[in-house]
């Protein structure tokens, strides 16, 4: 597991100030850093009265990102984190679904999210009653979700798996049908890659599935669950980019549709795109996911050039900021509960992945 330590833990405002300034100074404005210094020093000092850890996935916009969180990384490496750490209270700063797959790792800490709103559109896609009405209709094919879901459906299925591991999981799978949920996108990449077949049931407007023709003859079925960011990009911003840039590297998240991926170079989780990028030396690079990545990465690497399509922001991750950090921490809210029958059968799904990956 790969997770950078962060955090900056100076001994006044001023010197927090200072080590902003020459970290963020060359993107981040000097007023702004002004602004955020002494909330930054504050938020590290009540950290340690509370003996708590925060952790920052990759997606906290650079003013965060850079400056409170121990450790910073996907939401898979988050989690794995949250669960070996000694500290009893976690600041998560990422959106609900990370904080609950925390809370289910480890049930004895108490788990913070900074606001009460930070959703996700592929979490809210798909609910534990779709799941069972899939279960009843294909009675004994394994389920894999993804880990960007709420514990209730993770209970209901058999795996969980992320961004970085789906082929692994569902290849590892002894069984020649599987259900896999609820990214569209994601299932289509995975199918992709593996050479497997996926159909979709619709949903009706009165919520019952609709399952089309045929159905017995396709590996995969999936659902047609979105991310609200990465369906925004297209091939087209691929070829625009690559003709006034010919020797860019295109990375995308596979949240990403088939086609993009496809035309891309490189897929993978948003730590993996990380490394990728510090560890490879290309003239130009294309980060097709959340934009706040691509500035962290700048900022860390001034060096590294990243062509700028658009700025995309995901709308949940981006209620978590310091002054909500702050009051997490302040008031203890918001706490994560997830009902221990829940939480029991979600993590022998969310188990059953760290096993095989
Ligand atoms: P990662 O697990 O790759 O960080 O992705 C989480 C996410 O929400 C991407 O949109
Ligand atoms: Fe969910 Fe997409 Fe935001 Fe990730 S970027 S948290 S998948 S809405």
């Amino acid at each position: 597991m790969k997770v950078t330590i962060m955090a900056i833990n100076e001994n006044s405002i001023q010197a927090t100030q200072d080590k902003m300034k020459a970290m963020l100074g060359d993107f981040i404005s000097e007023s702004e850093i002004e602004q955020k210094a002494a909330l930054v020093y504050k938020i590290n000092q009540l950290k340690k009265e509370r003996k708590a850890i925060i952790l920052g996935h990759n997606y906290m916009e650079p003013v965060l990102y850079h400056t409170v969180p121990d450790y910073v990384g996907d939401s898979l490496e988050l989690s794995r984190k949250a669960a070996h750490t000694e500290k009893d209270v976690i600041v998560f700063c990422g959106v609900e679904f990370m904080a609950e797959t925390a809370k289910i790792l480890s049930p004895d800490k108490t788990i913070l999210v900074p606001s009460t709103k930070a959703g996700c559109s592929l979490a809210e896609s798909i609910t534990a009653e779709d799941v069972r009405q899939l279960k009843k209709r294909y009675p004994g094919i394994p389920v894999v979700t993804y880990v960007n879901t709420y514990a209730d459906v993770k209970a209901e299925s058999d795996y969980c798996c992320t961004s970085g591991n789906a082929k692994q999981v569902v290849e590892f799978i002894d069984s020649d049908r599987i259900i896999f949920l609820p990214d569209e996108y994601l299932a289509g990449n995975v199918a992709a890659e593996s050479g497997k077949t996926i159909i979709f049931p619709e949903k009706s407007a009165n919520g019952t599935l609709v399952h089309p023709e045929g159905l017995a003859e396709y590996d995969l079925i999936g659902w047609r669950g979105r991310c609200e960011v990465h369906e925004q990009f297209s091939v087209r911003d691929i070829k625009t980019v690559r003709k006034q840039y010919p020797d860019v590297v295109v990375l995308a998240h596979p949240e990403c549709s088939p086609e993009v991926v496809q035309a891309s170079d490189y897929a993978a989780s948003t730590s993996k795109m990380i490394d990728y990028i510090k560890t490879t030396d290309a003239p130009y690079y294309l980060l097709l996911t959340e934009s706040s990545m691509a500035e962290n990465i700048v900022a860390e690497n001034p060096e590294k050039n990243l062509v700028r399509v658009c700025d995309i922001k995901c709308p949940h991750m981006k209620l978590i900021t310091l002054e909500e950090t702050f009051n997490s921490l302040k008031y203890m809210r918001y706490e994560i509960e997830v009902p221990e029958d829940i939480r029991k059968k979600a993590k022998k799904a969310v188990d059953r992945m760290l096993e095989i990956s």
